[in-house]
């Protein structure tokens, strides 16, 4: 595969939206890290607030940021964001939902051969952004990288990870993986809650909608839209391999969807006949039982409510509003830990696992590292892959793993499965 370069540009990142919560946390991090080593900018629509928020981050991490350049633009405005495109080498953005304000950087990004990172969840729009600019991202050399958080970079480069340590130990790929969630602790912002709001509003609008969110295969290539795995389960289950009842992963959704086009584009590396699926551990015993049937009748039961306008509304109004989230104790104090099993095809004394953990709450101070780390990853590190809408494995793989255990507070664990 030929190396892409990200051209010569006045800034090396870009942080579109660093007035949001996330934005802020992620601006904040590049700061701290980073520094004035990198030529990076804080992106938004109001220069007063970019203005405050630089100040803020500056006494936040005691180091000046009072020089730091300031982009403002319009996220509706395709010459706008053709303009804030073409100054940058790396578009990192926050401004959701994405499905409402993120498509006009997309195609700004694409066309202009700016790699870019997100943090969208929204398996629908990631397939309208495929449908609509894959040609021109692959001509242009940009690399368009959704998913860049909690969603979905544990999932994906933690198979990413696992099947490489099967090919190194056994000469092949597991035959099937899951990914069990341990443990997390965290909240949730009030971007993220008015982008699963808008999902739902944009479900009730098209039918398409839901019949993308919920096909298995949803954002493969169009050649490669079919293979082994079902609908997500939404049922308690025992699994034997964890020796604990299981539920369903609120996340499972976005990230399997995302874990099998990384197998697509990587040229079917995890195998043609790939099986991936998802759930949180519940605990053994009864109380496990109980625990796992709660948290599978919760969730269709929210989910169904959320189908019918009037309730979304209510849930709506008892959300975080935009711009709040989760306390900085909350941040700090918080975590994720997730399993992974990759099974051998023949021999399950070869099954292989691992262990993943986060040393900050998964949404957002977690996620902040995840996305600024890709930022840079796409900025610096030599690549093999080439321009095109990517996933994190496939676009970035061991180059943002390295970075992700150097830098983030993450942690991967091997063992014997
Ligand atoms: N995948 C993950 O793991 C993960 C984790 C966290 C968040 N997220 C996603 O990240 C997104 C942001 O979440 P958040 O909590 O940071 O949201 P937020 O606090 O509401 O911030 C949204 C940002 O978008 C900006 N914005 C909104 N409309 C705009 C427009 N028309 N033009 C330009 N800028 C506009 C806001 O600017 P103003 O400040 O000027 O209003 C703000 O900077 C959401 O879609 C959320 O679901 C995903």
């Amino acid at each position: 595969m030929g190396i892409v370069s990200a051209p010569e540009r006045e800034f090396d990142v870009v942080v579109w939206g660093a007035t949001g919560f996330a934005g802020r946390l992620t601006a904040q991090y590049l700061l701290e890290r980073y520094g004035t080593s990198l030529r990076w900018a804080l992106g938004g629509r109001n220069r007063a607030k970019l203005e405050a928020v630089r100040e803020a981050i500056s006494v936040e991490t005691g180091v000046d940021a009072s020089g730091l350049p300031l982009v403002v633009g319009d996220a509706a405005d395709a010459a706008s964001m053709r303009a804030l495109a073409e100054r940058t080498r790396v578009a990192c953005t926050t401004v959701g939902p994405y499905a409402l304000y993120g498509a006009e950087l997309v195609a700004a990004c694409a066309a202009a051969g700016t790699h870019y990172c997100d943090l969208t969840g929204e398996v629908f729009w990631m397939g309208r952004m495929i449908d609509a600019h894959q040609d021109k991202a692959q001509a242009s050399g940009a690399r368009i990288v959704h998913t860049c958080g909690f969603d979905c970079i544990p999932a994906d480069l933690g198979v990413f990870f696992l099947q490489r340590e099967m090919q190194a130990r056994h000469g092949v790929p597991g035959t099937r993986v899951k990914l069990r969630v341990a443990g997390f602790s965290g909240g949730m912002s009030g971007g993220t809650a008015a982008t699963g709001i808008n999902m739902f509003d944009e479900q009730s609008r098209n039918p398409e909608v839901r019949r993308r969110n919920e096909d298995p295969y949803a954002i493969n290539p169009t050649d490669r839209r079919s293979g082994p795995d079902g609908p997500d389960s939404f049922r308690p289950a025992w699994d034997a391999d964890f020796e604990q009842w299981t539920g369903p992963f609120i996340m499972a959704n976005v990230d399997t969807r995302v874990v099998r086009r990384s197998n697509a584009l990587l040229d079917h590396a995890y195998g043609a006949d790939f099986c991936y699926d998802e759930a949180m551990l519940m605990g053994s015993g009864p109380v496990g039982f109980a625990k796992a049937t709660g948290l599978a009748t919760a969730l269709r039961v929210g989910m169904a409510a959320m189908t019918i306008g009037p309730l979304r509304r209510a849930a709506a109004a008892r959300m975080p509003a935009p711009g709040a989230g989760p306390s900085k104790q909350a941040r700090e104090t918080g975590y994720w830990d997730v399993r992974l099993l990759a099974e051998h095809p023949s021999d399950p004394s070869n099954n292989l696992r691992v262990r993943l953990t986060g040393d900050r709450d998964p949404g957002y101070g977690s996620t902040a590292k995840m996305l600024a780390e890709s930022a840079i990853c796409l900025a610096r590190d030599p690549l093999a892959s080439r321009g095109g809408l990517h996933t994190p494995a496939s676009a970035m793989g061991d180059a943002l793993l390295e970075r992700l255990l150097q830098n983030a507070g993450v942690t991967a664990e091997i063992e014997d499965g």
